[in-house]
């Protein structure tokens, strides 16, 4: 069984990881975990419960707004006149070993259920992402994601309207 996991030095082979970027493999390796301390960003790893050393596939999350006119003018309806509070996705993925079989798919699901669960307590409207290259950003077009205004490689994905409680 899969698990998304926060990142834990103690527990994950941090070293052992590559997903054939060397940005996003030195992240991992060096960075995440000062970030996670730092408030910079959060990082969660996909790993296999019965053997969780093993990264199969990460990604990182932090605060993040953008303006209101790099969204879509229909998906500016209704927002207040200023910068609209969103998640940003700021590294997603897979090992090499392990792609094309719909592990970037299933963070993707686990990123989007967890905002969903962060904005019980805290507005974010959108996810955003800066994708790092025409290719990763067709990835996320296949699930929704659309170009900023301003930036073809910068997508965001509306969260939709969620339920409200009580009021
Ligand atoms: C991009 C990445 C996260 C996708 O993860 P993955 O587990 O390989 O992707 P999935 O298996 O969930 O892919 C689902 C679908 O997207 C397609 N896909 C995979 N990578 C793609 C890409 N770069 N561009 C367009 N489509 C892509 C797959 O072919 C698959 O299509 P199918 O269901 O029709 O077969 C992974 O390939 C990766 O880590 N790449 C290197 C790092 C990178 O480029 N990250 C993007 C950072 S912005």
């Amino acid at each position: 069984m899969l698990v998304v996991q926060r990142l834990d030095g103690r527990i994950h082979d941090r070293a052992g990881f590559d997903c054939g970027e060397a940005s996003l493999n030195r992240y991992l390796h060096d960075l995440a975990s000062q970030h996670h301390r730092a408030g910079v960003a959060t990082t969660h790893v996909l790993v296999e419960h019965d053997a969780p050393p093993k990264i199969l596939g990460y990604y990182s999350l932090a605060a993040a707004q953008m303006s209101l006119v790099d969204l879509a003018p229909a998906d500016q309806r209704r927002l207040p006149r200023h910068p609209v509070p969103v998640a940003r996705l700021a590294r997603l993925a897979v090992a090499l070993a392990e792609q094309g079989h719909g592990l970037g798919e299933a963070l993707l699901q686990d990123v989007v259920k967890r905002c969903l669960g962060l904005r019980e307590e805290l507005g974010i409207h959108a996810l955003l992402v800066d994708a790092l290259h025409a290719r990763a950003a067709a990835y996320y077009r296949r699930y929704g994601f659309r170009a900023t205004a301003d930036d073809a490689l910068t997508l965001y994905l509306p969260l939709g309207s969620a339920r409200q409680g009580g009021a």
